[in-house]
């Protein structure tokens, strides 16, 4: 079969962007087979005229949509009407130069079903961008990382330039929320072969980015969906369960110790933290973690001692906190119960990027 590429690329105002992308497309692509499809949402500043126009002398289909807004159902739309058996997806504002389409390319080309165009390779980069934009992305990463674990396949699962095989996805299985098309994508489709190559994100020179802080919100929304459509919230669940199994084990053991021992009562509350990290461990390992425990590369005892000093800092944060608390005037069980929070994120997060790596 004849390959095709079909590139979807979402608009909203993106007047002075939109012919300078096309033409660099077209010149990045000159002797491929493949079709421009830009999903405009009813923008106001004459970005449709300029796409109609475009569409005259390029390859280039425009769908406007009057009713519905968002960028990753945009996308959406664009794949429906694409003819092409590869999808390329990529910004209008000239953030991802079409200059890298031939790379996308050659990676489909060599076996890939979906190829990511990585900020974050050897060779790839985002300069220019402030602190907080910084400090944003890479929280919005490790998210990601850490709650969508089969996300960890690639170091940049959150860019929104990227292609992959159509008969990989089943389109109206996709259901995303905000901007991270990518992401519901990979997870959602079966890809065998996932590969990235570097691009660096250049600097926006028109228009603005609609970037705001509901995305951030959307996005934890969309992490939270993704992780109930992939059974994570599963394993969260499971952790859960167990921190209750171990709190119950903490508190007879201590029961046990007091009735048998005439120790201080600093040195009473000991056993029971320690047993039930033991029992917490063993319950995760087999429970929780299972399907990591045999692609493990710690042996059982490795797993041990990096969850118990794992669960060993989320006790003293647990008591860090609540002491603080308690100090600043708030009530007592108030106090310990945000602590308990706080320490189960503690122990979750670092189960899972280390003792459980
Ligand atoms: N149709 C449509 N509807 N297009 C939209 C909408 C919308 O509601 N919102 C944004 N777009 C288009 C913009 O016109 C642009 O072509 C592209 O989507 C990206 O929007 P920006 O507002 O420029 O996003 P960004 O630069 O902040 O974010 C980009 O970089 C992120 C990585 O830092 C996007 O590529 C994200 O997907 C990516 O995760
Ligand atoms: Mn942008």
């Amino acid at each position: 079969m004849k390959e095709m590429l079909s590139i979807i690329i979402p608009t909203y105002n993106e007047k002075d962007n939109i012919a300078p992308l096309v033409e660099r497309v077209h010149r990045a692509l000159s002797g491929r087979d493949f079709e421009i499809i830009i999903v405009d949402d009813n923008s106001k500043d004459g970005t449709i005229e300029i796409a109609e126009g475009l569409s005259t002398r390029y390859p280039v289909k425009l769908f406007v949509r009057r009713e519905e807004k968002g960028l990753a159902t945009a996308v959406i739309h664009g794949i429906k009407q694409a003819s092409g058996n590869i999808i390329g997806v990529m910004d209008a504002d000239l953030q991802h130069p079409p200059e890298v389409l031939p790379d996308l390319l050659k990676a489909m080309e060599g076996g890939a079903d979906i190829v990511f165009a990585s900020r974050y390779v050897e060779g790839g980069g985002c300069p220019g961008w402030d602190l907080t934009r910084k400090i944003i992305s890479k929280v919005a990463l490790m998210v990601s990382h850490i709650l969508l674990p089969s996300s960890r396949r690639v170091k940049d699962p959150l860019t929104g330039f990227f292609m992959f095989r159509r008969e990989n996805v089943t389109v109206e299985h996709l259901k995303p929320i905000g901007y991270k098309i990518s992401l519901e994508i990979m997870l959602v489709g079966s890809f065998k072969n996932v590969v990235e190559v570097p691009f660096i994100f250049k600097e926006r020179s028109a228009g603005q980015s609609k970037l705001r802080p509901q995305q951030q919100i959307d996005y934890l929304k969309h992490v939270f969906s993704l992780m109930a459509r992939t059974g994570e919230i599963k394993r969260f669940l499971k952790f859960i369960a167990v921190g209750i199994s171990g709190t119950l084990v903490n508190l007879g053991v201590l029961k046990l110790v007091t009735m048998f021992t005439g120790w201080h009562e600093n040195v009473q509350l000991i056993p029971g933290i320690e047993v039930s990290i033991i029992t917490n461990f063993l319950l995760n390992d087999f429970f929780t973690f299972a399907d990591r425990r045999t692609g493990s590369k710690l042996s059982f005892f490795g797993r041990l001692a990096k969850y118990n000093l794992v669960a060993l800092a989320g006790a003293l944060i647990n008591w860090g906190i609540a002491a603080l608390l308690v100090n600043a005037g708030l009530n007592i069980f108030l106090s310990d119960f945000i602590g308990i929070v706080i320490a189960f994120l503690w122990n979750y997060f670092f189960s899972t990027i280390w003792a459980w790596k």
